[in-house]
């Protein structure tokens, strides 16, 4: 294994966080590299002592001998960046590209009112507001700014070479699949092609350079803003089991529905899927909490996992079972 992307297979906040932390560790990747949109991201990692909320900083800080890396395709926060490196000990070996494009405050003024506010429910992160004005060519590039001079390299040059020389590579995704502005529920979609070959072309990494594709779900959907969720659930109905969850950016309520095949199909379909993530697996089952073993899971959740591995075609590798970075059952082994 050399090069691995993860990426979400629902609308975000499947918990790519956690599972990329703990690949961040069990792997030893020379780099974690992310693409993506930009701050409008947002990862909750914990690691039994500490819970961790990044939206810029890839979520593989946790490995200190890891470099972590951010790829031209995506648009920065540099007051967010500055923060999390300092709060989170990531100085001296977080990277971004020069070609990184630069959130300013008119793109948060122009995030925090009209459509992209009300209709689409952005969040507020200047992002979407960024990414129009890169296509328009009017965008400032992080090269630009004098404040990251010390934290520019060529990251699409550092992830290839790294994998010339066989070392492990980690391509952190944000967003999810039906969140992508090519394939999700446009227009209520986040402002860049967030699928795998999005990712890739976002740090750099070329489609055959690819390794391994895991995408990840939760055992439940979930989605906050607007647009379609079909067989959403009541507030009361999520509550009662306990799908209730709140936005790591925005604090918002998450709306919820049951594990969706159909989408789930098209997600592994239009990532190439070559393993299946699924996360909080004891919310679903409670007894699964803090298993790190497949055999010790109960019946029942052993053929919850059966069926989404029949059905997608596609292994499930790496389990959730809590929200700490060790709480996982990995397959791969
Ligand atoms: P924007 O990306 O801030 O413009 O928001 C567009 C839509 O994508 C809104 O419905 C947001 O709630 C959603 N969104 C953007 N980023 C994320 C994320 O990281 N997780 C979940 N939803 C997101
Ligand atoms: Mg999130």
């Amino acid at each position: 294994m050399a090069s691995t992307v993860v990426v979400g297979g629902f609308f975000g906040d499947e918990g790519k966080g956690k599972i990329i932390s703990y690949l961040a560790i069990k792997d030893n990747p020379k780099i974690v590299v992310r693409g993506g949109a930009g701050p409008n991201a947002g990862h909750t990692i914990s690691d039994g002592k500490k819970v961790y909320k990044v939206r810029m900083l890839p979520s593989g800080f946790l490995n200190k001998n890891t470099k972590v890396m951010i790829g031209p395709g995506v648009v920065i926060n540099p007051d967010v960046l500055f923060k999390e490196i300092q709060d989170f000990n990531a100085s001296g070996r977080a990277f971004v590209d020069g070609h990184c494009g630069i959130i300013e405050q008119e793109h948060l003024t122009r995030d925090s009112k009209g459509e992209l506010k009300e209709k689409i429910g952005s969040t507020g992160s200047g992002t979407g507001p960024a990414n129009a004005d890169r296509a328009m060519r009017i965008l400032k590039m992080a090269k630009e700014v004098k404040s990251l001079a010390s934290l520019i390299v060529d990251v699409p040059a550092e992830v290839n070479s790294a994998l010339a020389s066989n070392e492990n590579v980690l391509v952190e995704g944000t967003q999810g699949t039906f969140l992508s502005l090519w394939h999700g529920t446009y227009p209520f979609v986040t402002s860049k092609d967030v699928t795998a070959s999005g990712i890739c072309a976002d740090v750099g990494l070329g489609p055959k350079n690819v390794d391994e594709v895991i995408v990840v779900f939760k055992s439940y959907v979930t989605r906050v803003g607007t647009g379609p969720l079909t067989n959403e659930l009541s507030v009361d109905e999520a509550e009662t089991k306990g799908w209730s969850e709140f936005g790591t950016v925005t604090g918002r309520q998450r709306r919820a529905a049951e594990f969706d095949f159909d989408l789930a199909r098209r997600a592994v379909m239009l990532n190439s899927a070559t393993q299946i993530s699924i996360t909080k697996l004891d919310i679903i089952f409670p007894d699964c909490a803090g298993k790190t073993s497949y055999e010790e899971i109960p019946a029942e959740a052993k053929s919850f996992i059966k069926n989404i591995e029949e059905k997608l075609n596609t292994p499930v590798t790496i389990i959730g079972t809590g929200p700490n970075i060790n709480d996982v059952i990995d397959r791969r082994i």
